[in-house]
Formats: structure tokens, sequence, C-alpha cells
């Protein structure tokens, strides 16, 4: 089973918070149980994201009783924006749902419009698994057999229609026979590394090594680490990239030992309308997401700051790697020419 499927009255998702101690599907029939699953993060990661609230504006809009055009826009509106408040710093939440709302910018009826969303919301996700897999094609260029590569949070099948991201190159690795190593930062405090890519990469037989976020230094250099690889919930035009709190320190420590540091995204994550890294929004989270793991608390009641996100600054990136091929620096440049193909 797919970790999103649409089905015609609700979409059924993969509860990611309940992994890996429970394999359990959810279903989500109504608009409210979509924006819910994404703020508590039952379906996280940025493509998964996306697809879900696309399916999730195409699940509203089969409701809409009206057969007037314009009355349909604006409930389409409405609903655009409440969906695209769930979470803020993930770039393909909001390319998702404004590239479902173009789609029937000019339909002719109400009926053809309702169609029209599923077609364009489940035609995102037949492309996602294509897009992964060339991502994760190029990213296996970079790659030798035997390499030991670490990673955080979890950029994974889960997070995407298949394959994932920064985690694509460790399942094709897997198909072609060549031997990768990931070294699965956990990821505190929603512990993805531990709970998502651990389970992920050892359900498909990658071998897999787990440590702890204050780990990467030695790790790096007792197991003499060739690259990292992470994912991205949004990239500026210069190259700047948001992904999961704890990069910016990776790419720090990669900068020091003199290895690689890639991250892998789709188009969808590059933001050309966000300039710089300092333009990203940044998620902060509820306190109890650090005071407290599993439900128990391990802190008293202090002040805590909790961002979701951190930006790693371009010139930390050795190369950025899309379904289009991959950049090495000068991103401001040659961003842009990755779109030309698909504006033209
Ligand atoms: O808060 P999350 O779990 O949604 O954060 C996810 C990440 O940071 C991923 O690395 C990113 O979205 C890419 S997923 C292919």
């Amino acid at each position: 089973m797919k970790a999103i499927q649409w089905h015609d009255t609700h979409i059924t998702i993969l509860n990611q918070q309940a992994l890996p101690h429970k394999t359990e599907y959810l279903e989500l029939k109504h608009i409210e149980d979509v924006w819910d699953a994404i703020v508590t993060l039952k379906v996280r990661g940025a493509p998964a994201i996306g697809m879900t609230a696309a399916y999730g504006l195409a699940l509203a809009a089969q409701s809409y009783e009206t057969d007037d055009l314009a009355t349909f826009h604006t409930e389409l509106k409405r609903d655009r924006d409440y969906l695209a408040s769930s979470r803020p710093t993930a770039v393909n939440l909001f390319w998702a749902l404004d590239r479902l709302t173009k789609s029937v910018a000019n339909a002719t009826s109400v009926n053809e419009a309702k169609t029209t969303l599923i077609h364009e919301a489940i035609c995102m996700q037949i492309e996602d698994e294509d897009v992964c897999r060339r991502i994760g094609e190029h990213a296996l260029s970079l790659f030798q057999d035997g390499d030991r590569i670490m990673t955080i949070c979890n950029a994974g099948a889960i997070a995407t229609a298949r394959y994932g991201t920064a985690l694509a190159p460790f399942h094709l690795a897997k198909e072609k026979g060549i031997t990768l190593h990931a070294y699965a930062c956990e990821t505190r405090p929603v512990l993805q590394g531990a709970r998502l890519t651990a389970w992920e990469l050892s359900e498909a037989g990658v071998d897999v090594t787990l440590i702890t976020d204050n780990m990467a230094a030695q790790t790096m250099k007792a197991k003499h680490i060739s690259a990292v690889i992470v994912g991205a919930d949004r990239i500026a035009a210069n190259g700047d990239t948001a992904n999961k709190i704890g990069t910016f320190g990776l790419a720090i420590l990669a900068k020091a030992f003199n290895i690689p540091f890639y991250v892998a995204a789709p188009l969808s994550t590059i933001d050309l309308q966000t300039k710089t890294g300092d333009d990203i929004p940044i998620e902060e989270r509820a306190k109890e997401e650090v005071t407290h793991i599993g439900g128990v608390r391990i802190a008293p009641d202090v002040n805590v700051y909790n961002p979701a996100f951190d930006v790693t600054p371009h010139e930390l990136i050795t190369g950025i790697i899309t379904e289009k091929g991959i950049i090495f620096g000068d991103y401001e440049t040659k961003l842009p020419t990755l779109f030309e193909e698909v504006l033209a």
C-alpha cells in the first residue's frame, strides 16, 4: 500500500506518528482531517505534505453544492488558504495547492472542475515517483560502492510518492546491487531519523546505523563518512536551503572534515520568489516536543525554543541534486535554468 492514496470518498495515509511500532493507515474524510494530519505530522516531508494537501483540496471540492463557477472558485480559494495555513516552511505545500487551483482556472463547469482537481492531484503523485527516481539516479552517480553516507530526518519513500529524495540513492543502490551504508541521525525532537529513516531503510534491506544527533562529528571522523545527503523543505533563489533542524550543523561539520554536503530535492522545493534563506519562514512547534519523549516528561517546565527547521547557507552546499541534474555552486545563476524547459 502507498503512503498516500486517493479513494473517491477519502484519502488514506500511512500514520507516520505511529511508526515504527505500528503500520497504521488513517482515512481522511474531511478537509479538517487533512489539515490536522499535516499539523500533527501524521503525514510529513515536503512532497508528501504537498500531495496530501492537493488530495485534500480535491476532496473538499467534491462536496461543494453550487453549480456556479464563481462561487466554486470562492469556496476553493477559502479551502486552499485553510490548507496552506497548516505548516509554513515546506514550499511544496503552496506549490501543490497553487498548481491545483490553476488547473481549474479555465474550467467551463463545476463538474469539469471537480474532475480536473482529482486528475491533477493524481498526476502530481505519479510525477513525483518519476522525479524521485531521477533524483536517486543523479545522486547515485556521486557515490561509490561501499560509501558511508550520513543523513538527517527522513527524506525517504514515505515522505514522497516513492524512493524519497535524500534516501532515493540508497533505495536505487539496493535495486542495483551496490552497497551504500547509511548513517541516520536520530533527529531530535521528533525523531524522524530514528523512527522513520531507520525503519524505512532497514525494511528495504539497506545497511543503516543509527546515531544520536550529537554523535555526528565523532561518527564523521571515526567512520570515515564519505558524504552527507539531506532533503529540503525550501531552497531559496541563492541556494540557501531550509531543512530539518540540525541540517545546518551537519553542513558545518562536513566543511570542517572536508566531506561533500549534498541537498537532494525536486524542482517543486525550489522557490525562486524567496531570495535568500533569511526570507524563509521557520516553523516553531510546541514546547512539549522538546520537554517530552514519547509522552514522558524529561525536562522541567522551562522556556523552550523549538524551531523545526534551520537554513544551511549556500556556501556550505557542495551540490544540489534535482530531477534535472546536479548543480555545483553558483546557484543564483544556475537554479533558474532548471525551470527554463518547464516554463517554455
Ligand atoms: O518536519 P518534517 O518531518 O516535515 O521535516 C521534513 C524534512 O525536513 C525533510 O528533510 C524534507 O521535507 C524533505 S522530505 C523528502
